[in-house]
């Protein structure tokens, strides 16, 4: 069964709303106070497919993981070399994340692992992870295209690396960091382009020895994890389709509250400004270990742009959706340096490009990027491809087409934001589901 959307045009959007809690923040906090030593909170945690995923795994591992209220959960820390073995296979979903991060924890400890996944993760690079982790002492196989499913195997000890990241990414410098924990000394990342540091900022939280000193990231090992609750902040990726609904659409003005501000998350605020988007930040007191504010986004006249390579590793998530600014600008936007965006739930260079000229956008493929030539987008057929992001992408693109947008193969938007469409229908955006068999 497959589920569709077709979205009609709207304009004056106006309205305060909050998204849900962040993606790469809930993950983190369930498996690092699973670790701690202590019992603590996660306030706002995403109650989100892949989120869930992950919480069934610890609770396989052994965790006491349990909801307390709406969105809040209890996380009874296990201490460094509390899991326990799970019989089952530990199965990850469509979650990349939950997969290379987990892939880094089981492989220091003394008991075998098997991590699954749905179809589109068994298609994901998973030799990124396993080559630092195996110079580590992990002992970890995987299928002859190096996708899942993963076999860990018991280790006994696990030694320090110097490691220079070969591929601007969180996930793999977090699996590096996890396992780095359990080594027998201390272990330096290098980053060529600073990622997503919601691992180092949770863990230096919990009073771990992590210390950044320009690209170059020490990890010293730890005693122990100190369980602190976390409140998650609103996830910036979730908010960034409603920040371009309220820019490309006339008359319009949203806030969206509470949202993480973390320096490593907001290229695509810097990108869209840049295009001349009329965003304003409301920064508020921090009561987690990252910043938050709200976020105002108007009504703006768009111009395309060349994309700085610098902001690409800090927006890899938010393409989808710049990649509709784009398509709503006056002139050709241009996006470089971006072959990562080949590697996500979906080929999401491919899968925009063919998006967007169904939409009657005209648009080059690169190799790595593709460049835009903003017009007026009509309606559509869109394949999602089973991208939640690709999906969210031109749900929002149909607010401002000229004819209606439907968009197919819609079901995986639960993985990162279940209420997406409660969302537009308190915005005031009319839409249409439907179950296609
Ligand atoms: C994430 C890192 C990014 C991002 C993903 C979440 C994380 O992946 O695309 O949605 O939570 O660490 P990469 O590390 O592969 O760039």
């Amino acid at each position: 069964m497959l589920e569709n959307y077709t979205v009609y045009s709207a304009k004056n959007l106006s309205g305060e709303i909050s998204v849900p809690g962040d993606k790469s923040i809930s993950h983190r906090a369930l498996i690092l106070l699973s670790i701690s030593t202590g019992k603590a909170k996660v306030e706002n945690f995403l109650e989100s497919d892949d989120c869930k995923a992950t919480c069934r795994i610890l609770q396989k591992l052994g965790v006491k993981i349990y909801k307390d209220s709406n969105h809040t959960f209890i996380v009874e820390g296990v201490g460094l070399n509390g899991l326990k073995a799970s019989n089952d296979n530990l199965d990850c979903g469509n979650s990349g994340t939950s997969m290379r991060l987990l892939s880094g924890l089981l492989s220091a400890q003394n008991f075998p692992s098997f991590l699954v996944g749905d179809t589109s993760l068994h298609k994901r690079p998973m030799d990124r992870i396993a080559i630092p982790l195996r110079k580590m002492g992990a002992i970890i196989k995987l299928s002859d295209d190096n996708t899942a499913p993963i076999e860990i195997n018991p280790v006994k000890k696990i030694s320090p690396i110097e490691y220079n990241m070969q591929i601007d990414s969180a996930q793999i410098k977090s699996a590096i960091i996890l396992l780095a924990l359990y080594a027998s000394g201390s272990s330096k990342i290098i980053e060529n382009q600073k990622t997503r540091d919601h691992t180092e900022n949770i863990l230096s939280y919990l009073g771990v020895d992590i210390l950044r000193k320009e690209k170059t990231l020490t990890i010293n090992p730890p005693q122990k994890l100190i369980s602190k609750d976390i409140i998650v902040p609103g996830d910036i990726s979730s908010a960034m389709f409603f920040i371009v609904a309220g820019l490309i659409t006339k008359k319009s003005k949203i806030k969206i509250k509470n949202i993480g501000l973390n320096p490593t998350r907001v290229g695509a605020i810097e990108i869209l400004k840049m295009m001349g988007a009329n965003i304003e930040i409301i920064y508020k007191e921090n009561k987690t270990p990252e910043k938050v504010g709200d976020i105002i986004a108007s009504s703006s006249n768009l111009n395309g742009i060349e994309i700085p390579k610098k902001y690409v590793a800090n927006a890899i998530d938010e393409f989808p959706i710049i990649l509709i600014a784009a398509a709503c600008a006056s002139g050709k936007t241009t996006l470089q340096n971006a072959k990562e965006l080949k590697f996500k739930e979906s080929d999401r260079l491919l899968a925009m490009s063919k998006g967007l000229k169904n939409c009657k956008i005209e648009n080059n493929l690169r190799d790595d990027g593709i460049e835009i030539f903003g017009g007026e987008i009509y309606g559509g057929n869109i394949d999602s491809y089973g991208d939640h992001r690709i999906a969210m992408a031109f749900s929002i693109a149909g607010i401002v087409s000229k004819g209606n947008m439907k968009i197919h193969n819609t079901k995986n938007i639960s993985t990162s934001f279940p209420n997406f469409y409660d969302l537009m229908n308190c915005l005031g955006v009319k839409y249409e589901k439907k179950i296609e068999s």
